[in-house]
């Protein structure tokens, strides 16, 4: 493809073709041997992928490099890795444009995935979660035999974006949450997840959103933004957890006993409550409501003790709760964006503002 088709101008052309040597650190292991390090150099042009850098690698210096690829065209998604420290796919990135910030260029495997060998890596975990979220339109659904199922256009829209998902494993590669919670499904499985809530041919909503009331699912999510902004499809999956949340939210109504009862739900509604109330978060408040429930969860109450009392022997027990000079800016401003996700329809938003 020339510069010009790929949207460069034609006086870039030059440049764009001119070759050069461009350095490589690669990522080399066969567990259980320690990783290393090792240095290549390729000829190339600035619009030359990194996955045709490492082919040239492999093909033309050494055989054993190992990764994965078969679409070379961004459609697959087994040439994802890490390239110059995030994830992303070696066939959609450009040696001009990882050059730019970065010299030499760094290729190593996915994160929060084992090593087979160099840059390939086990994704046995990565499928068995995304299976957790049973990520098929319901087999009962599946079972009516007489007609299709037909879709409105609009209906369909719903299931554009998170259907992009390739399922390459970026995000969850960069995923912090995943890296600290072991039973955290992962953004990939919970965009898949939400595919199917918004699926107007599946007949296990309710199902699906209790599935992800949880911190395996949705609440598990610490909002880092990294899968939004490595994915490379554009599914932006914190933004498909994120409304996941508000159809659990919305499902359980606000005077719902099951709104209560979830923690990660109080732990949302208690910290914006505060924050309006006093400007920054009373603790000790929060934790009494948030883990001991209001003194209904008295395994939550106990658990705090060691904590309260470790605190009070250290001298760093707030006794007393003093409100921030800027509550009634703080205040406003919540109140504010509250009217105005009210005015939008969005009337939990609230909860999870
Ligand atoms: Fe298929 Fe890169 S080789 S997405």
């Amino acid at each position: 493809m020339t510069a010009p088709e790929r949207g460069i101008p034609d006086n870039e052309e030059v440049a764009y073709l001119t070759p050069m040597q461009v350095e490589f650190q690669i990522f080399r292991q066969l567990p259980p041997a320690a990783p290393q390090m090792q240095t290549f150099h390729v000829e190339a042009e600035p619009g030359t992928t990194i996955l045709d850098c490492l082919l040239e690698i492999k093909w033309q210096q050494d055989g054993s490099l190992a990764f994965r690829k078969n679409c070379r065209n961004t459609i697959c998604g087994s040439c994802a890795m890490r390239i110059n420290g995030r994830a992303a796919l070696a066939c959609q990135q450009h040696v001009g444009e990882e050059l730019r910030d970065h010299q030499p260029i760094t290729i190593a495997p996915l994160g929060n995935l084992p090593v087979v060998k160099d840059l390939i890596v086990d994704m046995t975990e990565f499928w068995q979660n995304l299976a957790q979220v049973d990520p098929y339109v319901s087999t009962q659904s599946r079972q009516i035999p007489e007609r299709e199922f037909l879709q409105s256009p609009e209906e369909r829209d719903q299931l554009g974006q998170a259907g992009n998902c390739i399922l390459c494993g970026a995000c969850y590669s960069d995923c912090n949450a995943r890296e600290i919670n072991p039973h955290f499904v992962g953004p990939h499985a919970l965009a898949k997840a939400n595919r199917l809530t918004s699926d107007s041919r599946d007949d296990q909503q309710v199902e699906r959103l209790q599935q992800q009331d949880s911190l395996a699912g949705v609440w598990g999510c610490t909002r880092c933004l990294n899968c939004n902004a490595v994915c490379p499809m554009g599914v932006a999956p914190l933004d498909q957890i994120t409304q996941i949340k508000q159809k659990i939210l919305s499902s359980y109504g606000e005077r719902s006993p099951l709104l209560a009862a979830s923690r990660a739900i109080r732990h949302r509604k208690t910290l914006v409550e505060l924050v309006r109330s006093g400007g920054w978060i009373d603790e000790r408040r929060f934790g009494l409501q948030v883990v001991g429930h209001q003194g209904r969860d008295l395994a939550g109450l106990l658990s705090l003790a060691p904590l309260g009392l470790r605190m009070i022997r250290r001298g760093k027990f707030p006794f007393r709760f003093k409100a921030s000079t800027g509550t009634s800016e703080v205040r406003r401003l919540i109140d504010a964006v509250r009217q105005q996700l009210h005015t939008q329809g969005n009337r939990e938003t609230p909860v999870e503002d």
